[in-house]
């Protein structure tokens, strides 16, 4: 696979800045991952790789940052199309502390750059072990792709801003991909049934509807985040995983101090911290927690918060700020990351800071 990077990748367009550029290219790099892994409703992953997927009795999913949100929302996925137990670990943890691995390992490194030295590190780890790996990158002939025994691309495009938006949705649409192939291959109906190809469409035209909702999402911004010094994100499931990104987002690029909390957790102790008016954004995406995170919401209420919620239109109710479409409960992540996307940005500009360039943060982070 070769990334053709043609200007139109590299330079900003009409764009003040590549965040917002990015957030907008999210439906084609969705179709892009279509284009390139599905030929004939068959998805191209090699015989090899799956062979070797097949064997493994656990996987190991090993990333830093929005990449190890992306993971999280990948375990579910696995887990159900594939049925196959999985971990996710942040490299920099798993690097020194490995835990006892199952008789049958195998290693997926998701990393847009290939080259975060946390992963590294643990790859040449499990590497001297002899257990088999993958890397999942954006950059191809990055470090991390090279060195393990199989590589995807993320195809994603070239991604400029710091805070990562395009490379997360594509890496959960990549796990995606890999997640059915192997179920396919194992013969699972939950794989069977389950159109990935369609569903990566269907999300597209979702993520199509939020972007084109600018002028809507930008005053929400303002109404919830404007002068707050504080704001919550909470979820169930994949709504928790979207919660602990959507908090990264915020705290990257609006330097708003943001934490991402399991909705059903927030009572044991940090409900403490709200406070009249402080923002608590509510994601209602799976069917069997809608009613336990509403109850969570209303909890939250109660002490003063400006709660804003977004749902899925089936779970949907007549007050939710953000209604989305509704595609297959496991990808919702990839729409409903979106909207909270869209508030980090929104509130950057906002604030004056850098958007691409947020105080503090690199790209690639290449020391341990
Ligand atoms: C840096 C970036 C983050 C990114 C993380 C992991 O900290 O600022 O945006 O999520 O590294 O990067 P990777 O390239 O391995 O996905």
């Amino acid at each position: 696979y070769k990334v053709e990077m043609d200007a139109d990748d590299v330079s900003k367009g009409t764009y003040d800045n590549y965040m917002l550029k990015e957030i907008d290219e999210q439906p084609a790099v969705l179709r892009r991952i279509s284009e390139h892994y599905y030929h004939n409703e068959q998805a191209s992953i090699s015989s090899q790789l799956l062979t070797a997927l097949q064997q493994a009795d656990r996987l190991y999913i090993v990333a830093a940052g929005t990449s190890y949100h992306a993971g999280l929302v990948g375990k579910q996925l696995f887990e159900d199309l594939a049925d196959v137990p999985v971990e996710v670990q942040l490299a920099s943890e798993f690097g020194h502390h490995l835990p006892k691995l199952s008789a049958k390992p195998f290693f997926v490194f998701l990393s847009q750059s290939g080259e975060t030295a946390d992963s590294r590190q643990v790859l040449d780890k499990v590497r001297q072990l002899d257990c088999p790996t993958l890397t999942v990158t954006n950059v191809a002939n990055s470090t991390l792709a090279r060195e393990a025994d199989f590589a995807l691309p993320l195809c994603a495009g070239p991604e400029i801003a710091v805070a990562s938006t395009k490379a997360y949705v594509a890496q959960i649409a990549v796990q995606a991909v890999i997640a059915q192939s192997l179920g396919i291959q194992k013969g699972l109906n939950a794989a069977k049934k389950i159109d990935i190809d369609n569903q990566l469409s269907l999300a597209a035209n979702a993520i199509q509807t939020i972007v084109d909702q600018k002028d809507y999402l930008k005053q929400l911004t303002h109404d919830y985040f404007y002068n707050q010094i504080a704001a919550f994100f909470i979820g169930r499931g994949n709504g928790y995983a979207t919660a602990l990104e959507a908090a990264l987002k915020l705290k990257e690029v609006s330097y708003i101090h943001a934490e991402g909390f399991a909705a059903g957790e927030l009572k044991h102790g940090t409900i403490a911290l709200i406070e009249e008016q402080t923002p608590v954004v509510a994601f209602v995406l799976e069917k069997s927690t809608a009613a336990h995170t509403r109850s969570n919401v209303k909890e939250v209420l109660s002490r003063g918060a400006h709660a804003l919620i977004i749902s899925k239109k089936d779970l949907s109710n007549a007050n939710d700020q953000i209604v989305l479409a509704d595609i297959d409960e496991r990808l919702m992540p990839l729409v409903a990351i979106v909207p909270a996307q869209l508030f980090a940005y929104y509130a950057a500009v906002e604030h004056g800071n850098d958007v691409d360039q947020p105080r503090n943060l690199a790209k690639s982070v290449t020391v341990e």
